[in-house]
Order: C-alpha cells, then sequence, then structure tokens
C-alpha cells in the first residue's frame, strides 16, 4: 500500500533529479505535495491540512489565495499573461515601489531574487569598473557563481576568520570567479575592513543581507553597516543590499532600520504576491548604467518575462495591502511568537534559542544565539535533531522552513502562534533526551 505522496515520488523519480524540481523541498522518505492553500493553511494530496509558516520560502506575505490578488490576476490573465511591450501595470507597481522606500530613484523588474542579485552585481561592475565583489561568509545570496561563493563553507575548508576562503557551492566553479570574491566575517567590523584593505580599488560594491538566514536570522549591526558604508565611500565601491528577505520585514525594507542608505537593492519573494519576482533599484547615477537611452549604455540588460503583467498585478495588489499597519501588527506578532517560545525554552529546559527580526524567526539547537555563520553552523549531531524536531511539527499540523525558521503571514494570529508553540513544547521535550 502507497499513498498519494508516494506515488507521485516515485513517478518523479523517474522523470526529475532526485524526484524534485528544487532541492529545499526534498525530504525522506518522500517530499510533501500541496493540494491547495487558503490564508495560512496548506493541505497536501492526502488530505492533510497544515498551517503554513514556510510561505514557499518567505515569499508570501498574504498566504495563500489571498482574494485581491487572485481578483487582480484574475483580470489580467482574461487580457493577457506577457507581451512583446510595456504595461501599464509595471509602471504603477515601480512608482509604488519608489514612493516607498527613500533610496529608490529607479526601479527594473526581472523574475527572481537569483536574477536581482546578479544584476545588482553587474550593475556595480559596471558602474565601478571593477570586477571584485565583497561578501559575508556562509550568507546566502542565490545561485548566480560569485553571489554562491562561500554559502557552503564548512569547518575543514572556510580558514581563519581574518583571511576565510572562498569556498565555491557547485563542483567546476571557475577559479576566477572564486578569486574575485572576497569574504568578510559578518558584524566584525576590524577583521572585515581588514580584509577589505587588502582589495582597495579592486571591489566594485560590498553585498549584504541586513538580517542572512544561514548566518544566523541576526541582524547586522548598525556600526558594521555604518562602517562599510564609509569603506566604500573611501575607495570608490558601492554598498549594494539583498533584501531578497528582508524586504518583508519593514515598511521600506530592513534598510529603513539603519543609518546608511544602501546604493541598490535587489528584491524578490514577497514582491511577486505569490508569482516569480525579483527587482533592482537604487539610485539614479548607479541605475543609470541600464538606461537605454545613454550614449553608452554599461549594462544591457533584458529579460523575456521581466515586468510581466501577472507578476506585476499581484506584486502590487500584495504590497498596496501590506501597509505600515500590516507591517507592525505582523512583526509585532513575531515578538509575541518569539516571546512564547522563549518561554517554552525556560519551562522544557532545552539548550535551544530563537533569533529573527520582522516577521522572521529561527529556532537554534544551541544554548545562546549565534553571532555569526560559524557559530551558526550546523553539524550532523544537530541536524539529525532539527530533523526530527521537525517531522514532529509535520506530523502536528506545523509546517516550518527546513533550517527550523518560521516567517508569518498576514493571515496569521495568536492562534496559529500559540498552537505552534505547544507542539514545539512537546517537539522539544521529544528531542531533549538525545541532546548532550
Ligand atoms: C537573501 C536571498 N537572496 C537571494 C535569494 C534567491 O532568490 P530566488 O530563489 O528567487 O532566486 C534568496 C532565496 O531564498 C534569498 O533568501
Amino acid at each position: 500500500m502507497t499513498n498519494k505522496s508516494e506515488q507521485l515520488f516515485n513517478k518523479a523519480l523517474k522523470v526529475l533529479p532526485g524526484g524534485v524540481s528544487r532541492n529545499t523541498i526534498f525530504r525522506k522518505p518522500y517530499p510533501f505535495y500541496a493540494d491547495k492553500g487558503e490564508g495560512c493553511y496548506v493541505t497536501d494530496v492526502e488530505g492533510v491540512t497544515r498551517i503554513d509558516f514556510a510561505n514557499n520560502m518567505a515569499s508570501l506575505i498574504h498566504g495563500h489565495a489571498y482574494p485581491a490578488i487572485v481578483d487582480a490576476v484574475t483580470a489580467q490573465l482574461a487580457k493577457g499573461s506577457c507581451f512583446t511591450m510595456a504595461t501599464e501595470a509595471e509602471v504603477n507597481y515601480a512608482q509604488l515601489l519608489c514612493d516607498r522606500v527613500p533610496s529608490f530613484d529607479k526601479i527594473r523588474f526581472v523574475n527572481s531574487g537569483t536574477e536581482a542579485v546578479m544584476a545588482m552585481l553587474k550593475a556595480s561592475r559596471a558602474y565601478t569598473g571593477k570586477a571584485k565583489i565583497a561578501k559575508v561568509e556562509g550568507a546566502y545570496h542565490g545561485a548566480y557563481d560569485y553571489a554562491e561563493v562561500s554559502q557552503t563553507a564548512n569547518p575543514s575548508n572556510w580558514g581563519t576568520l581574518d583571511k576565510p576562503n572562498s569556498i565555491p557551492v557547485a563542483v567546476g566553479t571557475p577559479a576566477k570567479a572564486l578569486e574575485d570574491v572576497v569574504v568578510i566575517p559578518f558584524n566584525d567590523t576590524e577583521r572585515a575592513i581588514k580584509i577589505l584593505d587588502q582589495h582597495k580599488d579592486e571591489i566594485a560594491c560590498i553585498l549584504v543581507d541586513l538580517l542572512p538566514h544561514r548566518v544566523g536570522l541576526i541582524p547586522a549591526s548598525n556600526d558594521f553597516i555604518n562602517a562599510l558604508h564609509k569603506w566604500t565611500r573611501d575607495n570608490k565601491s558601492l554598498l549594494v543590499f539583498d533584501e531578497v528577505i528582508t524586504f518583508r520585514t519593514n515598511y521600506s525594507g530592513a534598510q529603513q532600520n539603519y543609518d546608511v542608505s544602501p546604493d541598490l537593492t535587489a528584491m524578490g519573494k514577497v514582491i511577486g504576491g505569490g508569482f516569480p519576482a525579483g527587482a533592482l533599484a537604487g539610485c539614479d547615477e548607479v541605475m543609470k548604467v541600464l538606461d537605454p537611452t545613454e550614449p553608452q549604455v554599461l549594462l544591457p540588460h533584458s529579460g523575456t518575462f521581466s515586468a510581466n503583467p501577472i507578476t506585476m498585478t499581484a506584486g502590487l495588489a500584495a504590497m498596496k495591502d501590506f501597509d505600515q499597519a500590516a507591517v507592525t501588527r505582523l512583526n509585532d506578532l513575531a515578538i509575541y511568537a518569539k516571546a512564547e517560545i522563549n518561554k517554552a525554552i525556560k519551562e522544557v529546559v532545552i539548550a535551544a534559542c530563537v533569533t529573527g527580526a520582522g516577521s522572521m524567526f529561527r529556532i537554534h539547537l544551541k544554548p545562546t544565539p549565534p553571532r555569526n555563520y560559524r557559530e551558526a553552523y550546523v553539524d550532523k549531531a544537530e541536524s539529525a535533531l532539527i530533523t526530527k524536531l521537525l517531522d514532529h511539527l509535520f506530523d502536528n499540523g506545523i509546517m516550518l522552513i527546513n533550517t527550523c525558521s518560521a516567517t508569518l503571514s498576514t493571515a496569521m494570529g495568536k492562534k496559529e502562534i500559540d498552537h505552534l508553540v505547544s507542539v514545539l513544547k512537546d517537539g522539544f521535550e521529544l528531542i531533549k533526551p538525545e541532546m548532550i
């Protein structure tokens, strides 16, 4: 006897590598197959309904099948999904985002976070005429060769904190790509500046995620960002933010929480309203590299589905309703969730902690919050316990991201958080005996 998911997976194994189209959804013995979603609930093909704290990897800000998005997209679909022409939807959406974020004079839409980061790095090179980029050790920025360097560094290859190694993710990554990426430790201003100083005159931009998930989901310190900003001013370089995930954390993105503004920002996820999306935005001076009316276009750039009216319509509807009041309510809900999880950790007396900001948080099976990628690193033993905890949550109606992270949607309230915390508490009791 096999269930429907198992049957689908067996079929998938014959036509998809490892049976999946993206490794993030893989789980043993087989992945879940979604049937439908409504608000913050998702139902799989077995008919099991769970509260969705994964939200397609943080990309759904209003949960599933949000009526305003369904209505707007349905109307647009009937008129056509893409054209070899511009549409009014992209102009209206560009206007909304530029009005919303002080550092955005201009915006260019693309189709994913990976593409947005890639365009941002290429725009930085085009503007500065330099090849190298600097990035934080362990930070995830999508799949561009340069952006993914050091993302999976481990104790056997990461080198010293004074000189972290440039580690490839994919076998066959060109050595030249590795040489052109300077890796700096997170929130460690002194070491970071010393490393950057060894590459003066060579760095096009410093790429930063202000709340990097794999680095532990801890915010970049204001001092760290100020120091990086100053370094870029002193060295004719750019400071660029990857807000693909963090754009949801405040009304104008996470950058709203800092003294200085970036030259460029990459976005994705929530700005698509549930459809594939990305965008690159920033000051006029730098965005000019994309401008086809300039005598010389420094970065010629196009994309077949860029700014397609389905994504633009969905994104506009999503972000209109993610106004200041919605942002505040969601972030307050996350503060409540973290406080309740901390209470559960104390009551169970387990070596765990919770980090995060805005509408996202991450549970670590560590006694104190990690401060950088090396401290956040999950070894085999911790990974096995996290899998056990996640399976317990799945079996009890909760779906998290596979790093034990949660992202909230506006469809949620305290009821869903209370259920999460109660199941989590039982899960802590379950794994506690196995923790050393
Ligand atoms: C910070 C960050 N940058 C870039 C990306 C890549 O985005 P996408 O998966 O849309 O290519 C992600 C995706 O998780 C991300 O979290």
